[in-house]
């Protein structure tokens, strides 16, 4: 044997060992949620993300009601620093599993915002009527007859002009308050976050990857659910993946990462788009690839978001009316960014652009860890004519674009120094390569053959 090839199995020899103790380190005590690991810390207390809001602001209501074109301009950004801590942690079955609540608390940051959102007015789709008149069919005749004639009656129109802090943070609405003095279960506030300041998105129980580190954050149950039972598949009501906000180590660019959106009420998948670097941290972006979005015509294993069955959206829209007590309600991305051009063109003022409104995820690969983050969607309505409401009468029906919310992270410029660090002073910059040179070494282990000790080779 060559001394050059002697080298070169003893450096793989020492840098495979280095890799084997390393990983081993590195998975057992900075990757699995214990109580006295690295990632603890920053998964209780996460920095904070900003959340930025933005209107559409109807310009041209008249043209609308008449069967016309709307117009929208839009309006923002009304920006919020979201505080998520973990709290009531409880670790059960022996550290394999944790339960948390994650609640938010949203404080509103004035030099990221256009303006005063007590001040500044938006004109947008009456959404307590609107969905009022969709639940009418369900109501007693009794009930129904009187709100229908309160609503005609009174002139209560379309769309409402209101502060954007009213509009997300809660009003007393005036049909709401009337409906509620018959039917007391019914609030009088509305308001987009309304109640939302301080609560969490429901009790989750995380798998803490100690019995395998795929499962690192996978989610095990959501308020007590294994899956939802409001699609129309079981694929559908799947809970999968994590959360969002970690993800397993060694990731690979070939794999889906599944995540459960609870504000979407599903799981979807985000697939490798490139490589990326951020504040010096090589990361692979991943993204939720069309198909996540698509038209059951289109990707067949969508059919089960159609509900009730065989009730269908086009390409790029997700209607959440399940989740969201039977209000016509429904999610795309921002300016409908990769749905069906339809959509688009059905109004006046959107413009998608990929840079703008696409939702992007950067992982730094061999931790796992997200380096970036910016999730994006748009929140809209169905309005279409409705029976017993003559103003309705002459309107096109139009999936109404309400709002659109931009939530940003970027890893801290400390940890982000910390994972630089990190990365440079072991061997890990690269998970393929990583997973190459372990195989290595178990194929010289067998060998025996270098007879080099450890300690003695150099690179040469
Ligand atoms: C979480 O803990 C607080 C006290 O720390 C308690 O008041 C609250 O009820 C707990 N929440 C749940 C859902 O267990
Ligand atoms: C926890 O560990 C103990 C001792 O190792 C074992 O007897 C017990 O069955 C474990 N419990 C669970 C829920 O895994
Ligand atoms: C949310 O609650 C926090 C404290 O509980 C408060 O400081 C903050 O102003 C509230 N945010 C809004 C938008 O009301
Ligand atoms: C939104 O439109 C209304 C009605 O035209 C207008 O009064 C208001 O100033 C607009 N809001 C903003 C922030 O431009
Ligand atoms: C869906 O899940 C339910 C309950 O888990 C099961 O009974 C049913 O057979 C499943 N349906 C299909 C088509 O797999
Ligand atoms: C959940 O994951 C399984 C694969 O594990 C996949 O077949 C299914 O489509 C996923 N469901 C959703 C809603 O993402
Ligand atoms: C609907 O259109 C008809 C015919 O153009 C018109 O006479 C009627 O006033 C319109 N109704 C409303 C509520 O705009």
């Amino acid at each position: 044997m060559t001394r050059k090839s002697c080298a070169i199995y003893t450096t793989g020899f020492v840098c495979a060992h280095l890799l084997i103790v390393g990983i081993a380190m590195v998975i057992r005590f900075k990757f699995t949620l214990t109580e006295k690991s690295q990632v603890y810390e920053s998964w209780k207390n996460p920095p904070p993300s900003y959340l930025e809001y933005y209107f559409f602001n109807v310009t041209n209501p008249e043209v609308f009601m008449a069967g016309g074109k709307a117009s929208v301009k839009q309006i923002g950004p009304y920006t919020y620093r979201v505080h998520r801590p973990r709290e009531n942690v409880t670790f059960l079955e022996n550290g394999t599993k944790v339960y948390a609540l994650n609640p938010k608390t949203f404080v509103f940051v004035p030099e990221k915002s256009v303006g005063d959102p007590q001040v500044d007015i938006v004109r947008t789709v009456n959404i307590p009527l609107v969905t009022i008149m969709n639940e009418l069919p369900s109501y007693s005749f009794f009930l129904r007859t009187i709100v229908s004639m309160y609503i005609n009656s009174l002139g209560i129109e379309l769309f409402m002009t209101r502060t954007v802090h009213e509009v997300l943070w809660g009003f007393e609405d005036p049909l709401l308050t009337k409906l509620h003095s018959m039917k007391p279960e019914v609030d009088e506030y509305f308001g987009l976050m309304w109640k939302k300041n301080g609560t969490h998105e429901g009790e989750f129980v995380f798998h803490t990857g100690e019995q395998n580190y795929l499962d690192y954050g996978k989610i095990d149950t959501w308020n007590g659910m294994r899956e939802m039972s409001w699609w129309s598949s079981n694929q559908s009501n799947m809970i999968n993946g994590t959360d969002g906000t970690v993800f397993h180590p060694l990731i690979n660019r070939d794999e889906l990462l599944y995540i459960f959106v609870a504000d979407l009420c599903r799981s979807i998948h985000l697939a490798y788009v490139e490589d990326v670097e951020v504040k010096g941290i090589q990361a692979y972006r991943f993204a939720p690839p069309s198909d996540v979005l698509m038209s059951p015509k289109n990707n067949p294993t969508n059919a089960g978001f159609c509900v009730p069955a065989g009730d269908c959206l086009g390409t790029g829209v997700l209607k959440v009316s399940v989740c969201r007590e039977g209000a016509p309600i429904v999610v795309s991305s921002p300016h409908f960014y990769q749905a069906d051009p339809a959509y688009i063109n059905a109004i006046d003022g959107l413009n998608p652009k990929k840079e703008e409104h696409e939702s992007y995820l950067d992982l730094q690969p061999t931790t796992g860890v997200p380096i970036r983050a910016c999730k994006r969607a748009q929140l809209n309505m169905i309005l279409k004519r409705v029976q017993g409401f003559p103003k309705t009468k002459n309107i096109t029906k139009t999936i109404f674009p309400i709002m659109f919310v931009n939530e940003m992270a970027t890893i801290d410029d400390e940890s982000a120094a910390q994972m630089r660090s990190l990365l440079l002073n072991t061997p890990f910059a690269h998970p393929i390569l990583l997973m190459k040179w372990c195989q290595n070494f178990q194929e010289m282990h067998e060998m025996h053959s270098c007879p080099c000790t450890a300690g003695s080779g150099s690179i040469v």
